[in-house]
Order: structure tokens, then C-alpha cells, then sequence
């Protein structure tokens, strides 16, 4: 694992959705910020996680919540981590700290779905000890294949 700076990491508000959006495409390495609207933000930040250096400069970020349709299940929209930052744990410990969250609300299934370009997230989730599927064809519309990773909690 690499050493990081120190890095706090806290509930997320309705206003930190602009810092994460404007590193949103440079951190993916490609344009993925249309599927992250505000609104994510705007309702889902009390189980949404920041994680900042002692400067307040954006680490990483989870955006999370609770299904409020299915009282089970927890789900994980998108997380990132700053390049500088990775292979450091940062990630994992967004995810620890949700997973206890949703333990805690009862939940106990956590679901996530990436693109199947994305094998650092195939990788990433396969080894917090998510499934995943086989790439289901177009998942969210004409041609937008996903993979779907499911993990009990
Ligand atoms: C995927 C991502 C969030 C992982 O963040 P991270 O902080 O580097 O991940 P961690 O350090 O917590 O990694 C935990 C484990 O996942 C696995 N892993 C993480 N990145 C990996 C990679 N690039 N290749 C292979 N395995 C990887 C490793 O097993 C790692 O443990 P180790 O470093 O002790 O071997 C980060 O690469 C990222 O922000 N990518 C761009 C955004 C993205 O694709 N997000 C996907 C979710 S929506």
C-alpha cells in the first residue's frame, strides 16, 4: 500500500458538489460526469462521504445511499480518489465506512455497477469483495453495457 497524506473524511453536503464535479472527468481519464448530477448531492449527502487533506483539497469522494425502494439493499453511485492518492487505502476506506452505515440502517446488500472499460473498478470492487457480473448489454440504454458487482454486508 503507498503512504498518503492524512486525510480527513466526512459526510458529505449539498455544496461539495461542485469541487467534485470539477475533477470528476480528469480523475475517470475520460468524460464521466453527466451520470453524476446535483441531485445526488442535493438529497443523498448525509450517507455521502468527503475525504480532504488538512488543506481542504479534495481527496476523494463517495456518493452513496440507502434504497429507499428496496429496505435492503445499500448502493454506491461513484467514488473516486485523486491520482496522487491511489493505491493508499483512501477508496477502501470510503467503502469500510459506508458498509457500516448501511450495517448499521439495517442494509444488507450493497450494489455498484461500472462501465466494463473500467477494469480498476472491476479490480477495486473484486477485491473489497464485491461480485461481479458478466458485462450485462445494455444495462442503463442503447449501448451502454455495465457490469454489476453485488457484496453482503
Ligand atoms: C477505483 C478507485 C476508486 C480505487 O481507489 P484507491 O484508493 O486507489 O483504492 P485502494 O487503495 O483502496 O485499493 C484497495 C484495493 O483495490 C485493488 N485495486 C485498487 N486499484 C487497483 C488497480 N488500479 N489495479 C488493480 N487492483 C486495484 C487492490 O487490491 C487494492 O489493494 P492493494 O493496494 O493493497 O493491492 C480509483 O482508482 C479511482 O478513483 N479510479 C477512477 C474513478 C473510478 O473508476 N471509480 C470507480 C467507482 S465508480
Amino acid at each position: 500500500m503507498n503512504a498518503r497524506p492524512l486525510c480527513a473524511i466526512r459526510a458529505a453536503r449539498p455544496e461539495d458538489y461542485d469541487a467534485v464535479i470539477a475533477v470528476v472527468d480528469d480523475w475517470w481519464g475520460r468524460p464521466a460526469s453527466r451520470d453524476l448530477t446535483r441531485v445526488f448531492l442535493d438529497h443523498f449527502y448525509a450517507t455521502s462521504l468527503i475525504a480532504e487533506e488538512a488543506d481542504g483539497t479534495l481527496a476523494g469522494f463517495l456518493v452513496g445511499f440507502l434504497s429507499p425502494s428496496e429496505s435492503s439493499h445499500a448502493y454506491i453511485h461513484f467514488a473516486g480518489v485523486a491520482p496522487r492518492m491511489r493505491r493508499s487505502g483512501l477508496a477502501r476506506e470510503l467503502y469500510e465506512r459506508f458498509f457500516a452505515r448501511a450495517r448499521e440502517e439495517g442494509r444488507t446488500v450493497v450494489k455498484a455497477i461500472t462501465s466494463p472499460v473500467n477494469s480498476r473498478s472491476i479490480a477495486f470492487h473484486t477485491a473489497l469483495g464485491f461480485e461481479a457480473s458478466a458485462p450485462v448489454a445494455d444495462y442503463d440504454g442503447p449501448s451502454l453495457d455495465r457490469v454489476v458487482f453485488r457484496r453482503a454486508l
